[in-house]
């Protein structure tokens, strides 16, 4: 089996920010509830770019912070909930726009676990042979799914987008992967697409309306989140042989830095272990942890050795993580 680093990160957001303030505007809501609640303070929003536009930004700082040509990506692996068509895949786009024309490429539906499932995925087709160097982004336009009348959901998501470049090295830098998924909790997060439609279906059918913006039992996910939360990181650190005093940051899924309190307390771990940034960005799905993670090592935070733990979760529902010595 060949050996596995990540030698690269790059992140990149819209550069509008919209605060706790200017959403209290638009629906009811305050600073003091979505702070309180979610611990999130801004956001930032796509004033028309899409999803494959911000993915490729972090693409190309990816490749540039890996010291590698768009030429030398043999897999591009794209995790979003939110892509510009069906047909191509947002992946096949990023390739064209960054002319990584030797890649095989294809996106992935995981939801908020969208990344930590890509890097799973690149991993094994790494460790396999089947490529060396592999582009994994997590990428989304949450705005265009999001039902901007309802306080439910709107206060939380963002955009943004965020890449990892992995190859094949002689020293070993994934250390244990975990991965699963309870489809049948889906309902809890919904985005529906197109119902079927054609010259064969009842009328009812035909006039049948979609509304695809996101739907969210919010306390459903919740719970699971602490749960898997805590189930994998010791499962995790089981297989890679180490303990929380290890690992100098778990980045997790940025959704409610409450679930994070909630599964510290349990973990028995302080929560300043726990890197987070959604006050400046949000739940950006796919693209937090990746976001994080290029957040992380833009401010020095990780030096050659550390152990860093990413945990997923999300719609599907589905979660996964991974241990990376950096
Ligand atoms: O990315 C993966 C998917 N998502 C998640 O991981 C989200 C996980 N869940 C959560 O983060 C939390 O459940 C939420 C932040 C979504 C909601 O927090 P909560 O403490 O579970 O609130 P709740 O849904 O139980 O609502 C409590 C109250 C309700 O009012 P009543 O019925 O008690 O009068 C809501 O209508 O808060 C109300 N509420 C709001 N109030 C002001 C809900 N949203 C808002 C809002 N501003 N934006």
């Amino acid at each position: 089996m060949n050996k596995v680093q990540v030698i690269g990160t790059g992140s990149y957001v819209p550069s509008k920010v919209v605060s706790n303030d200017d959403l209290s505007r638009m629906v009811d809501t305050s600073d003091e509830w979505i702070s309180s609640r979610t611990g999130i303070k801004e956001r930032r929003i796509s004033e028309g770019e899409d999803t494959s536009e911000m993915a490729s930004k972090a693409a190309m700082k990816a490749i540039e912070s890996a010291g590698i040509k768009p030429e030398d990506i043999d897999l591009i692996i794209l995790g979003t909930a939110t892509p510009d068509n069906f047909i191509p895949s947002t992946a096949c786009i990023v390739q064209s726009n960054i002319k990584a024309m030797n890649a095989m490429c294809f996106d992935i539906s995981a939801a908020c676990s969208g990344f930590v499932y890509g890097l799973d995925i690149a991993t094994q087709f790494i460790r396999t042979g089947s490529c060396k160097t592999a582009l994994v982004i997590g990428a989304e336009t949450l705005s265009k799914i999001i039902n901007w009348e309802d306080r439910n959901t709107c206060v939380l998501f963002g955009d943004g987008a965020a890449a990892a470049i992995l190859q094949t090295s002689d020293v070993e830098g994934i250390l244990a992967i975990c991965r699963g998924a309870d489809g049948s909790k889906g309902k809890a997060l919904v985005s529906s697409a197109i119902p079927v439609k054609n010259p064969y279906v009842s009328k009812e059918m035909l006039d049948k309306q979609v509304d695809a913006t996101v739907k969210m039992d919010g306390r459903e996910i919740f719970k699971f989140a602490v749960k898997v939360i805590i189930q994998e990181v010791e499962k995790l650190l089981a297989d890679a042989k180490c303990s929380l005093d290890d690992i100098k940051y778990i980045v997790p899924h940025q959704a409610n830095s409450r679930i994070i309190d909630s599964a510290a307390k349990k973990l028995g771990v302080s929560e300043e272990k726990f890197y987070l940034d959604l006050d400046k960005f949000g739940n950006t799905s796919a693209a937090t942890i990746g976001i994080a993670l290029d957040d992380m090592v833009q401010n020095n935070l990780l030096e050659h050795g550390d152990k860093i733990l990413l945990i997923g979760f999300g719609g599907g529902l589905t979660y996964g993580g991974l241990i990376i010595e950096w």
